[in-house]
C-alpha cells in the first residue's frame, strides 16, 4: 500500500526486474534508471521511458560524469546527459560525488576524491557547467569508499555539506555508502550521519554489500564493500529511521540491487521495511514536537 505522507519508496529499474516491477507498480512509488543504460537508446525506447516517467516519478541516475574532480567535466558527456534528460523529462537527474578519470586515465569505476578545499572548488565548477548544459541541478550522491582518500583534510559529511549548501543542491544520501564509510573509518554510524547536511536530503539509496578482509590483517580486520548484490542490512534501516526523524523534506527512498537477485517477494519485503522505517522516524519527530509544545 502506498504511503500517504508524501514520502515515497521505490526501486532501481533493472532489465532483470522489469516484468516484476510493472506487475507491482501499486507497491512502488518511484523508479530510478541508470543514465548510461539509456544514453544511446533508440528514440522509440526513449519514448517508452518518457511514458514510464509520466506514470511513476522517475530519476535518471548518472554514474560516469565524474563531477567531483579538479578536472573539468567532459562537455560531450554533459551534452549526452542533457539529451537524455530532455528526451525523458524525469523528475530529477542525479550523479555521484566521485571522479572516474584523471590525467587522461579512465579508472573504470567511481572513486572518492581527496576530501579537501580544492575538490570542493573543482566540484562546484563542474556543477556549474552541468547546470548550464543540462538545464537543471543534479541531486548529488555520496559514494562508498574502502579508505579515506589520501590528502583528505575534511570529514566526508562536512565536505558534502560544503558542496550542497554552496548551491542549495539536493542531496541523494546513500545510507549503505554512508554506513560502509563509517565502519571502514572506525566511526560510529550515527555520529558519522550527524555530520551530513540532512536538511538537504531529498532522495535516499538503500543497498547491501559484503565484508572483506582488510589486506595484511590476516582476517583480524574487515571492511565493508558496497556491491549492491546483497540484502539491505538492518543497521541501514535503522539509519533510515534516523534520517526520517531529522530530515525536514519529503524523502524518496530507492532500493538499489544490481545482481544476485532474490525472489521479487523479498524485494517487496524490503520496500515494506523501508516504508516502516521511514514511518517510524516521522512518528518520532511528530512525538518530539508534541512533547515540546
Ligand atoms: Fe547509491
Amino acid at each position: 500500500m502506498r504511503q500517504l505522507s508524501g514520502d515515497r519508496i521505490g526501486l532501481g529499474w533493472r532489465p532483470e526486474l522489469a516484468g516484476s516491477i510493472m506487475a507491482h507498480l501499486d507497491e512502488i512509488d518511484a523508479l530510478e534508471v541508470i543514465a548510461e543504460s539509456w544514453i544511446d537508446a533508440p528514440a522509440h525506447e526513449l519514448r517508452g521511458l518518457k511514458s514510464l516517467a509520466r506514470t511513476v516519478p522517475l530519476a535518471v541516475h548518472g554514474v560516469s560524469l565524474g563531477l567531483a574532480s579538479t578536472h573539468a567535466v567532459d562537455r560531450r558527456r554533459l551534452d549526452r546527459m542533457a539529451r537524455l534528460v530532455g528526451a525523458v523529462e524525469p523528475e530529477i537527474w542525479s550523479e555521484h560525488l566521485a571522479f572516474v578519470r584523471a590525467g587522461g586515465l579512465e579508472i573504470g569505476h567511481m572513486a572518492m576524491p581527496p576530501l579537501c578545499a580544492d575538490t570542493i572548488e573543482g566540484t562546484l565548477d563542474n556543477l556549474d557547467r552541468a547546470v548550464r548544459v543540462v538545464g537543471a541541478a543534479p541531486a548529488m550522491e555520496n559514494i562508498a569508499s574502502l579508505v579515506v582518500p589520501p590528502c583528505s583534510t575534511l570529514h566526508e559529511g562536512d565536505w558534502t555539506g560544503a558542496i550542497c549548501s554552496a548551491v542549495a543542491l539536493p542531496l541523494l544520501l546513500d545510507l549503505h555508502n554512508l554506513y560502509a564509510n563509517a565502519v571502514n573509518s572506525g566511526s560510529d554510524p550515527f555520529a558519522y550521519l550527524a555530520r551530513f547536511p540532512l536538511e538537504q536530503v531529498r532522495w535516499i539509496h538503500l543497498s547491501g554489500g559484503r565484508w572483506i578482509d582488510e589486506p595484511g590483517s590476516n582476517g583480524a580486520r574487515r571492511r565493508l564493500l558496497d556491491d549492491h548484490l546483497h540484502d539491505v542490512p538492518d543497521p541501514v534501516f535503522v539509519l533510515l529511521t534516523e534520517v526520517a526523524r531529522r530530515a525536514p523534506s519529503k524523502l524518496t527512498v530507492i532500493i538499489e540491487r544490481d545482481g544476485n537477485y532474490p525472489a521479487f517477494d523479498r524485494i517487496l519485503a524490503e520496500l515494506r521495511w523501508a516504508r516502516t522505517a521511514v514511518a517510524a522516524g516521522r512518528r518520532a519527530a511528530l512525538e518530539a514536537l508534541q512533547a515540546a509544545a
